[in-house]
């Protein structure tokens, strides 16, 4: 059996900017995981597979599924990545505590976890470039217009600073800091918030384009004080990007509710994190005031909340 593991991700800043040629900062959170198992079987012919994913009461053969299916399609583009082998009928077997459809990567971490699993079980493991890659051509097909950051920071497993088309930089954060994450257990699909952005941005573009030019320059600047140690500035910037975001229109009363209650408790800073009108808020904390932030937030409607320590 040939097993292989792939994070959740959160955008520290330049969400929604990005898509539109925008820095942005993503993060692992690696409290939450994808995971997929690879087992050769017996019962059947060659070149079969039984993909089976519990969390989405999924168990069937991979010819019977949609080949736009998001597994289906991550199988067969691994499979070609590696010159299309013939192989033993196989069982892949899938399974994430990364929540679906809320910013946390579930999607993405889903892809890496199979390339990694299927292409390392047939011999043949993919470099990470090639992995994040593939998993792009997934969300392509569901999001329409990816920047890539989520396939590329759920791939490097480490911070990056991200501008769409160009290698991602990995940040290398000398002072650890921590996160406290939480859900407003309102799922939200990134295409629905980001082609409500591309119609209001058609509508109105001087507006857009400089409420993205204002969220680019936050992550520039948090690029700086992650660099230089100074992470005491990053709650003032996220509550600056969080400002942005409501001005296109991308938070909702719910995240509102949780951003307020954290920064009530005692959080430095908070903003919604990923596509917004739904999903994930995250809040910077001192350690010490992380379980009273937690509470704040449960308090005032999150489903669940992570803790997470952010470091190289
Ligand atoms: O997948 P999410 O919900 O974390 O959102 C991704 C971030 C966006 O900037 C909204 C979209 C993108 O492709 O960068």
């Amino acid at each position: 059996m040939t097993t292989a593991n792939a994070p959740g991700k959160i955008i520290l800043f330049g969400e929604h900017a990005v898509v539109y040629g925008r820095p942005a900062i993503a993060v692992p959170v690696r409290e939450v995981i994808a995971t997929a198992e690879v087992t050769d079987i017996t019962q059947t012919t060659q070149g079969e597979i039984r993909i089976e994913a519990p969390n989405i009461k999924l168990d069937k053969w991979l010819h019977v599924l949609n080949p736009d299916h998001p597994l289906a399609k991550i199988v067969h583009l691994t499979l070609h990545a590696i010159g299309s082998p013939k192989f033993p009928p196989l069982q892949l077997r899938i399974t994430s505590t990364i929540p679906i459809s809320s910013g946390l990567g579930s999607g993405t971490a889903v892809s890496i976890a199979v390339v990694r699993a299927l292409s390392t079980h047939l011999g043949q493991p993919l470099p990470l470039h090639r992995q994040s890659a593939l998993a792009f051509e997934v969300e392509r097909i569901h999001h329409g217009t990816p920047s890539g950051i989520d396939n590329s920071v759920v791939t490097y497993d480490q911070p990056i600073y991200f501008v769409q088309g160009e290698e991602p930089e990995i940040l290398h954060n000398e002072t650890p800091f921590t996160l406290v994450i939480g859900d407003t257990g309102r799922t939200s699909p990134t295409a629905v918030a980001v082609s409500q952005v591309r119609r209001a941005w058609q509508e109105d573009t001087p507006k857009y384009e400089a409420a993205f030019e204002a969220i680019g320059q936050i992550a520039s600047q948090a690029r700086e004080c992650l660099m230089e140690g100074r992470v005491q500035e990053l709650g003032r910037l996220m509550n600056q990007n969080q400002t942005l975001l409501e001005d296109i229109g991308v938070s909702s009363p719910e995240l509102r509710a949780l951003i307020d209650a954290a920064r009530a408790s005692g959080a430095s800073g908070a903003k919604l994190s990923g596509a917004g009108l739904g999903g994930n808020m995250i809040a910077m904390v001192d350690p010490d005031a992380a379980d009273r932030v937690e509470i704040a937030l449960r308090e005032a409607g999150a489903v669940r909340t992570l803790r997470t320590e952010v470091s190289t």
